[in-house]
Order: structure tokens, then sequence, then C-alpha cells
């Protein structure tokens, strides 16, 4: 629109100096010769600010990006790195969480609150709780993506602020609430986490995730692709698939957050199932708010509002009054409600 309007005014220029003109060449006060240069020399000038309008353009688009970079700039770092870190423990057993607070920027409460957690290796701990009780948090915290407010945080009798965030990382290692499928093959998704992997290792990690059968009766196999965000995958076999490539990563503590959310009961309970079943023995975290299953693991961990509210192993939390017992309870009143409806069964 700007640069038809400065067009418009001018030609209308032009017009206005012509009309000007003529009468004084007719007059024989101006030469003929000299007409051409009184209506020309508008038409230079305006040249001169046609492009304007596109800059005007160009400022705003630039101003709008310089202020996204200086969003990003100013965006207070979550964690600090240490200057100089300390020497990488041999392992990151005992790996400890004593009085921990953690609270995120421009928050007026504290989003984990006094958290006491002890992993050994093998040992298997199930986190809890209803949606915004922290349980994402605690996982931020374990991976060095939040820093502690107060308490402290060890991994092999080092303190974790001490280490490089990417040394922790190597010890900790997360299944992510929305863990990200790329828009490749299933093979090319799985060595990410291991890019030396070989073919056994993957069709390893693809069996203990309960993926191989299926993947092996594909006519590409492993090559199929999977598009993107993995759009030609279920939702289990896109949880599956990022199960098992934090199972080929192999990390010594891994944790998981909610990886069976947003499916249907039967499928989420399997996937809950199968998974239990494939990181017997390795020590992991499972960040979950549905109960079924839990059974399997060493203790469970109850969030509220960020607080451990209850603690301790399945059976003995789910016999007494409490929490848990609770939650169990709506768990299975919900079971009974619109599951039933849909005729899928699903004993409780
Ligand atoms: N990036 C953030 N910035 C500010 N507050 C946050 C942020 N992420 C989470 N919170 C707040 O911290 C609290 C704990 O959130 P968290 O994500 O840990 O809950 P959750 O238990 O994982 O919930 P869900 O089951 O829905 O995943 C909530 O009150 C939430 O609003
Ligand atoms: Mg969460």
């Amino acid at each position: 629109l700007g640069g038809g309007l400065i067009a418009l005014i001018a030609g209308l220029t032009v017009v206005a100096a012509a009309l000007v003109a003529l009468p004084a060449v007719a007059d024989g006060r101006l030469a003929g010769v000299e007409l051409a240069v009184v209506v020309l020399t508008p038409l230079a000038a305006f040249e001169a600010v046609t492009g304007l309008p596109l800059a005007a353009q160009y400022r705003q688009r630039v101003r709008r990006s310089a202020e996204r970079v200086y969003e990003v700039l100013d965006a207070p770092v979550p964690v600090r790195e240490p200057a100089a870190p300390a020497a990488t423990p041999a392992s990151p057993f005992p790996l400890e969480v004593r009085g921990l607070s953690a609270r995120y920027a421009g928050a007026a409460h504290d989003a984990l609150a006094s958290v006491d957690l002890t992993l050994e290796a093998g040992r298997r701990i199930a986190v809890v709780g209803a949606s915004g009780s922290g349980k994402t948090t605690l996982a931020q915290v374990l991976l060095r993506f939040l820093e502690a407010r107060a308490g402290t945080f060890r991994i092999g009798g080092v303190d974790a602020s001490a280490l490089d965030g990417d040394t922790v990382r190597r010890f900790v290692g997360l299944c992510a609430q929305d863990a990200h499928i790329f828009d490749s093959s299933l093979r090319e998704n799985l060595r990410l986490a291991r890019p030396a992997a070989t073919e056994p290792e993957l069709r390893d990690a693809l069996a203990r995730a309960r993926l191989l059968d299926w993947a092996d009766a594909l006519p590409d196999g492993l090559d199929t692709l999977v598009g993107e965000h993995g759009a030609r995958l279920s939702g289990g076999q896109r949880r599956r698939l990022a199960l098992a490539r934090a199972l080929l990563a192999d990390f010594p503590v891994l944790v998981l957050d909610e990886p069976a959310e947003h499916l249907d009961l039967p499928t989420a309970d399997a996937l809950t199932r199968d998974l239990l079943a494939a990181t017997r023995g390795r020590t992991t975290v499972l960040i979950t708010h549905r109960l079924a299953g839990l059974e399997a693991v060493d203790e469970v961990v109850v969030l509220e509002a960020g607080a451990i509210v209850q603690r301790g192993p399945y059976d003995v939390l789910a016999a007494a009054d409490g929490p848990l017992r609770r939650m169990l309870a709506r768990e299975r009143e919900s079971v009974g409600g619109p599951v039933g409806v849909t005729g899928v069964h699903v004993s409780a």
C-alpha cells in the first residue's frame, strides 16, 4: 500500500509540474528542453524515497526479532554451571536429594518443598501425585535443568551443582513427558540415543519396549519412516519407541516422566507393565499419575503441592488409610465409569 501511494503521488507531482511548466514554455520563459528537466526532476526525487515503506516494514520486523532475541538473552539462567567443575564421580550412587526445595523464576510458591530421595543402584521409585504436584519439577531438578533453591543434591557423594550439567545428564537420563519423535526412520530415531549402536543392540531395545515383533512385520522393518512427530505410529507405539530409545541410551539412572500419558487405559497399563519389566534391575524413577502396576517398584512416593506426603512400598501404602489409598479409590471409580460405558472391560 505504501509503495502504491508513493507511485500515485509521484505521478500526480509529474502531472502538476507539467501543468505549471507548460504555460511557461508557451510564454517563452522556459526552453522546451528545460521542460523535460522540470517534469523529470520530481520523478527522480521520488525514486529516492520509494524504498522507504519497505524499509519501515523491515524495521518493524527486525524490531520484533530483536525483542525475541532479547527475551532469550534476558531470561534468567535456570542453572549456573560451575566455573571449575569437580571431578566426575566413578558412580552416581548413592544419588541423594536432601531437603530440596525448588521454585520457578517469578513464582510465588515452591514447586518442590523439602524433598528427600535416595537412589541406590538398581532401586526403582515411583513418584505419583495429582497434576501440578511437582513430579516433572523433580525430574527437572534431577537433570539439572532447574536449580535447587534450598537443600542438597549429591551424585556419588559430589554436589551436583559442582558438576557440569552435561556430566549430570550422562548419569541421569530422561524419557520426557513429550519425548520428541523425529521425522525419520525407526532406526534413526533409536540411533539418536547411541549413534554407534549395533543392529542386535537396536533390536534388543525394541524387544524390551515390546516393539520388535511389530517392527519386524513391517515391509521396511527398522527403515520404516515414522512421519512428522511419529504421525504414522499409534500413540502407544510412539511411547514405546521413546522408551526403546531411553533404554538404548542406558543411563545409570533413568527418569521416565508419564510414559503412558494420553493413552487409553488398557494401552497405558500394558505399557507400564512392559516398562516395569524392561527396567527390572535398573535404577529408575517412574513418574506417573496412574497407580496400576506399581506393586513392582521398591518405593512409592506421593507428592502433594510439591511436598512428599507419603512414601513406602506400594502394598503397605495401599493397605493404610492415606493419600495413596484415596488416589487408588478415585482411580477405581473412574475405571468403573467412562471405560465401562464404551464396553471395554478393565478389571480394577
Ligand atoms: N516452567 C514453569 N514456570 C513456572 N511454574 C511452573 C513451570 N512448570 C511448572 N510450574 C508450576 O510448578 C508446579 C509443579 O508443576 P509440575 O509440572 O512439576 O507438575 P506435575 O506434577 O508434573 O503435573 P502433571 O501431572 O500435570 O505433569 C505447578 O504449580 C506448575 O504450575
Ligand atoms: Mg508433569
